[in-house]
Parts: C-alpha cells; sequence; structure tokens
C-alpha cells in the first residue's frame, strides 16, 4: 500500500508556493509513479477546450493525444466529475486502451481552487484490480492540495 501521508509531503516540499500547471502535473506524475510498483502508467490530460482533453506530463509508454469528455475512463472523470475506480478495463463500456497490458485503472478529475475544472489525473496498472478507495482518496487529497493555488 502507498504510503499517501509520506508522498504528500514529499509533494509539498517540491512544489510549496508554484501555481504553474505544467510545473505541478510533471512533479505529481513523477512522484506518484515511483511511489508504487502498481502503477504502470501515471500522467495528465488537461482540459483544453469545450469537452476535449489533450494529454500532459506522464510517465510511462506513450498515449493518447486527445480524448473527448465523450470517450473512455478519462471522458467520464471529466464528463462527470466523478473518480472512476475501474477493477477490469475491459468491463467498462469504451475504455481506450493505450497499452494492451492495462488490466485496471484509477481516473480522477482535479480542479482548481475556484472550481475550474483542470483535467484528469490517470493511473494504469497491468494487475487487474489493482486500486483501492484508500487510493482514491489518498491521491485526491494531494491533489486537492496541489492545485488549489493554480489560477
Ligand atoms: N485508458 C484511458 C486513456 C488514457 S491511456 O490509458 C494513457 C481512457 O480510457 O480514457
Amino acid at each position: 500500500m502507498t504510503d499517501y501521508a509520506t508522498l504528500a509531503q514529499t509533494i509539498q516540499s517540491l512544489t510549496n508556493g508554484e501555481t504553474d500547471t505544467v510545473s505541478l502535473m510533471a512533479t505529481v506524475a513523477c512522484e506518484v509513479h515511483h511511489a508504487d510498483d502498481r502503477f504502470d502508467w501515471t500522467g495528465f490530460y488537461r482540459v483544453t477546450g469545450p469537452d476535449m482533453l489533450k494529454i500532459g506530463p506522464y510517465q510511462g509508454g506513450h498515449g493518447y493525444l486527445h480524448i473527448p469528455f465523450s470517450r473512455g475512463v478519462c471522458g467520464a472523470a471529466a464528463r462527470t466529475g466523478e473518480v472512476q475506480l475501474v477493477p477490469d478495463v475491459d468491463a467498462f463500456p469504451g475504455h481506450i486502451a493505450c497499452a494492451s497490458s492495462t488490466r485496471s485503472e484509477l481516473v480522477l478529475p482535479i480542479w482548481n481552487g475556484s472550481g475550474r475544472l483542470l483535467g484528469v489525473f490517470d493511473i494504469d496498472s497491468n494487475q487487474p484490480a489493482a486500486f483501492s478507495q484508500a487510493d482514491a482518496d489518498g491521491l485526491a487529497s494531494i491533489l486537492a492540495r496541489t492545485f488549489h493555488a493554480v489560477p
């Protein structure tokens, strides 16, 4: 299980005072990816226009560049504003497979402090049912604290 308290402290110390979205996303993707062997792809999709996500900083193999809100697990998170905890990606209607090895996925929407949707944070695992509600809660807390000050 990931030590989210330590991970939060590390990310806070690395990003304290930073408000640049790309810098924050690059740092979070790096630190989260290397925090747990379950995490095989870790990265962001940014809101770049009405109902459109475009890839942002990530760790792992290449990902799709563009994902409309109407598609995939990422689109569902952006569209609904709800965490997508997917134990079996093959059972998720419209899942977009960036790698055939992916078995489970966790996607969280991210907002700034004014409630503007910035994008989504996506983690893929090659392990089935790799993610728990504790992962979702730990990451949601880190993301809210990290992106709160983004304009
Ligand atoms: N699986 C995601 C697409 C992003 S790749 O996993 C990096 C989806 O279904 O939206």
